[in-house]
């Protein structure tokens, strides 16, 4: 089945470089950048031209396999391991809320552990690289067909962000439900929220579900309560960027909101995510860095000012959901709810 097949592959892997998405540029401008080097990858990164958790990781997989394969001919497998290590720090380095970076880094420098040989080091970091993101777009299909079963035909939901397929190798996470839905004919109505400070909502999440005919409505954040009371929102669901081992869950900055009005208005608020997501390392939300990004994000619309000079600036990319506002995550593994901690140690047991 083919799906989604206009919304474009946000990232790309060229060989000799990657090509990538812009995603600053949308949806006024559908522009590729090409990445030669680590710097440009890191660059894309911090700047936003890639963003959405599985995305990162993807693009920092290829990355570091693309920075490898420029490494000193003489190396020998202990120094080509060195040197990666370093590398593998520096693009970690980018961004520190979305987990996925690190569990990609980690998952393809683990990959050569058993290398015999510099070159076989370097196709294996390749191949990898591709694997992951291949198994992601597997994966984002399989939380669509689980978040579908949530949805009754003609339910209204309202997600915030961008969490859809160009945050991930293919469909996405809380979008990939209404893509699926799309081509089953099933009827769904997004409400997406704009997402200030850079509009992730606005600019990504409508041009993309457009893009699959999907039936959706803009709103800016604040018209949230309202729009929920007034036009009978079924569902709120959302994406994550680390989710901790007791289900607390790092998003973009106004989840936490939309988690609070699902409970005063009563209905559910789901998280969807893959098992790439989560952090069990990390006992709750209170331990998971949180990005504090330029203050221009928020001075400035477009590029112009709209803040008087001087004025502090306070700028969270993410907030953090506490596990209690959270009726289900939904994994490529199936739902979880209820004891959510237990749920999650259950999951990463077996
Ligand atoms: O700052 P961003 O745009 O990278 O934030 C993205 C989100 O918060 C997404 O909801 C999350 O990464 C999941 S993307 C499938």
């Amino acid at each position: 089945m083919t799906i989604i097949k206009t919304v474009p592959q946000s990232v790309q892997w060229n060989e000799t470089s990657i090509k990538l998405l812009d995603q600053t540029k949308l949806p006024l401008e559908t522009v590729f950048v090409e990445l030669l080097t680590i710097e440009d990858v890191w660059d894309s990164i911090v700047s936003l031209k890639v963003r959405g958790a599985p995305a990162i990781g993807i693009t920092a997989a290829f990355g570091l396999a693309l920075a490898a394969q420029s490494y000193e001919e003489e190396f020998t497998l202990h120094e080509f391991k060195e040197r990666l290590l370093k590398d593998k720090a520096y693009l970690a380095s980018s961004r520190p809320t979305a987990v996925n970076l690190v569990w990609a880094l980690n998952r393809i420098v683990a990959s050569i552990e058993e290398a015999k040989s510099v070159n076989e080091a370097k196709t294996t970091l390749v191949h990898e690289a591709i694997r992951i993101q291949a198994e992601d777009e597997e994966i984002c299909r399989e939380i669509g067909e689980n978040a579908l079963d949530l949805f009754k035909d003609g339910f209204k939901v309202l997600t915030i962000c961008n969490a859809g397929s160009i945050a991930t190798a293919r469909y996405g996470t809380a979008l990939a439900p209404f893509h699926l839905a799309a081509q089953q004919g099933k009827n769904l109505k997004v409400y997406a929220s704009e997402t200030r400070p850079v509009l992730q909502g606005a600019r990504l999440t409508t041009w993309e579900l457009l893009q699959s005919g999907v039936d959706v409505t803009l709103i800016t954040d604040n018209m949230a309560a309202h729009t929920i009371a007034e036009k009978g929102i079924d569902a709120i669901i959302v994406g994550a960027d680390r989710i901790t081992a007791n289900g607390d869950t790092a998003n973009k900055i106004g989840t936490f909101n939309l988690a609070i009005l699902a409970k005063t208005f009563n209905i559910p608020f789901y998280v969807a995510a893959p098992l790439s997501t989560f952090d069990v390392s990390l006992e709750s939300g209170k331990d998971i860095p949180i990005e504090e990004r330029n203050p221009e994000e928020v001075t400035h619309l477009n590029g112009s000012r709209i803040a008087p000079e001087g004025v502090q600036v306070y700028n969270p990319a993410f907030d953090v959901t506490p596990n209690e506002l959270i009726t289900a995550i939904i994994t490529e593994k199936g739902i979880l709810q209820g004891e959510l901690e237990v749920e999650i140690r259950h999951l990463f047991e077996t």
